[in-house]
């Protein structure tokens, strides 16, 4: 088959996305009686924990670094210790050779520096899944050698406070570069063996993702005092936000998205006004309606986890602090005059953006100009494969393109988790890696695809089926794949997926 022709007639790139197609209402007007529990300011308070946690890497994600060290210094201003904030970012934005103000990252078309201070406790190689997850479970021998080793060692009254920012997808949330994504079921593990060991009294959990949701959908039990919101619902994109041509403008000379618009809601939320008045939930709304009610088209929901009734009349302050300078500022009146007009942009397309940019503003004729327009098209060749691949799976399993894109797109009920067997899930994605190639953070929504696969179709032959399209899509796009035809077939056997 002809690579090319097949591509023209099966893909469409979505450029037209590049155009933002989110309108947000910026608007503090929460005009809510303010609800705070007694159980909070007792003098039970233990020590406030932070974990902070940016996903990914590369100066196109430049927003969830430049989120987490926003996070950080709400929390510094908050009161929270040094010692009891442990962060977790690639660190490769500060003085990337595209960041215009080296040695600065913003989080806000203002511009303050957010990067001044923060603690580099995990960078590079060490934001992986197994230092997060030994942190959180404060397995301090497990670090050995692993950045400051620095682990939330934590007692029966303190409290945790968890905030990641990345890309996600069905069931999972990424880390930088080539180390593993971090899996719902590794994250649910860590939390019940955290609950078990009765080190900590309650946990708030924030994430920004794409489909975060399925983080938690099905999957969080009652009763292990864990709050969380995620940007997303299980099943779509988060957004972008502070995007180059977008309102508000960041300052001209960025070409990448400075935050993300959940994200925003928060920190922008948590360092203007008094937590001591402000609930968990009082924060929920503000937060949700930013990223959604007050946008004229979708945008996302915002969507609440765990023990919502017991804790969210808790007031934020018992987890983040809060910064003195605030004491006076309370919640205006109800106000519903439109503040500010603005636009976020999809997750998955943010990268593209930045390397547009990249090649319009490199001088004609240059080099530079000649590899931005380079890595432009290898991220939007990238982008074709992985839909060709998945589109070529998907029509060979079930028959006809049409059915394929029912069935890849379909979304268990609401309280079911993404998948049962999560380690076949886990299989899964692997065995299409090592066939396919890498995902990539667009190829991430993909995902559910070989999720829905195994939920709709447990009988190993048809396992064995998605096997071979594996293969022959390999076959397809690559020609080192004729070299071992049957290590595929033996790798697939002895993983054995599926015993009964
Ligand atoms: C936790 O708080 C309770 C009640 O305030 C107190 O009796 C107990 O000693 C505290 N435990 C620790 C480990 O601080
Ligand atoms: C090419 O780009 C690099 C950084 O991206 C910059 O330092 C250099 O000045 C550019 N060269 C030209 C000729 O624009
Ligand atoms: C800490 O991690 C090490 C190495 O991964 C493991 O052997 C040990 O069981 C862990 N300890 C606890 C208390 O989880
Ligand atoms: C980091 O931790 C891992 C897992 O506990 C360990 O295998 C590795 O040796 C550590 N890295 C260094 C540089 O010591
Ligand atoms: C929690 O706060 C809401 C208002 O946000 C209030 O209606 C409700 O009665 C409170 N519940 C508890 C258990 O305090
Ligand atoms: C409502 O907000 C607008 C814009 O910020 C402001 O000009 C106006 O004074 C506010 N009205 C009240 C009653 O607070
Ligand atoms: C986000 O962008 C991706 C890639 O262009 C697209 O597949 C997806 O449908 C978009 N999501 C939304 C909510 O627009």
């Amino acid at each position: 088959m002809n690579l090319y022709s097949f591509f023209s007639t099966l893909l469409i790139l979505h450029f037209a996305v590049l155009i933002p197609t989110l309108i947000c209402v910026e608007g503090r007007n929460v005009g809510l009686k303010e609800f705070i529990s007694r159980d909070d300011d007792k003098t039970s308070q233990g020590t406030r924990w932070a974990v902070l946690l940016a996903g990914s890497n590369g100066y196109e994600n430049y927003r969830h670094q430049a989120d987490i060290c926003h996070a950080y210094q709400v929390l510094k201003k908050g009161g929270l210790k040094d010692e009891n904030i442990i962060v977790f970012m690639y660190d490769d934005i500060v003085f990337s050779e595209y960041n215009p103000r080296p040695g600065v990252i913003i989080n806000n078309p203002r511009g303050e520096d957010v990067y001044y201070g923060v603690p580099k406790d995990y960078i590079g190689k060490d934001v992986n899944v197994g230092n997060f997850l030994n942190v959180l479970l404060g397995n301090k021998s497990a670090l050995t050698g692993n950045g400051s080793g620095k682990v939330v060692s934590s007692g029966p009254n303190d409290t945790i406070f968890i905030f990641y920012a990345d890309h996600g997808a069905a069931g999972l949330l990424g880390m930088p570069s080539t180390s593993g994504s971090l899996y719902a079921n590794e994250l649910h593990d860590a939390l019940r063996k955290k609950h078990k060991a009765g080190t900590y009294k309650n946990m708030v959990i924030y994430i920004e993702a794409c489909e975060a949701g399925s983080m938690f959908e099905g999957l969080l039990k009652p009763g292990m005092n864990i709050y969380v919101t995620t940007a997303s619902n299980a099943d779509e994109s988060s957004w972008g936000y502070y995007c180059p041509e977008e309102v508000p403008l960041p300052p001209s000379e960025y070409t990448t998205c400075l935050g993300d618009l959940y994200s925003i809601a928060w920190l922008e939320n948590s360092e203007k006004y008094n937590m001591k008045t402000e609930s968990l939930h009082k924060q929920y709304e503000v937060v949700r309606r930013r990223t959604i009610e007050e946008n004229t088209n979708p945008g996302s929901h915002v969507t609440q986890y765990g023990d919502i009734k017991q804790l969210r009349n808790r007031s934020m302050y018992t987890y983040i602090g809060t910064n003195p300078e605030n004491d006076d500022y309370k919640f205006p009146i109800k106000n519903n005059s439109v503040q500010m007009l603005s636009h976020s942009i999809n997750q998955s397309d943010t990268d593209l953006i930045h390397f547009h940019l990249q090649y319009q503003k490199a001088p004609e004729g240059s080099d530079n100009k000649t590899k931005a327009w380079q890595i432009y098209q290898n991220a939007v060749q990238q982008r074709k494969y992985v839909d060709a691949c998945m589109y070529l799976i998907g029509k060979f399993l079930f028959g006809t393109a049409a059915k394929a894109s029912n069935m890849m797109k379909a979304v268990r009920p609401a309280g079911q988790p993404l998948v049962d067997d999560w380690i076949c899930y886990k299989a899964m994605v692997a065995t299409y890696e090592k066939y396919c190639g890498p995902f990539s953070r667009y190829g991430f929504k993909h995902m559910r695809s070989l999720a829905n696969m195994l939920v709709l179709n447990r009988r190993r032959w048809l396992t064995l089926q998605t096997m071979l399209v594996l293969q022959f899509a390999r076959a397809l796009f690559s020609t080192d794949y004729m070299r071992s035809p049957k290590f595929h077939i033996r790798c697939f056997v002895t993983h054995s997926f599926y015993e009964n």
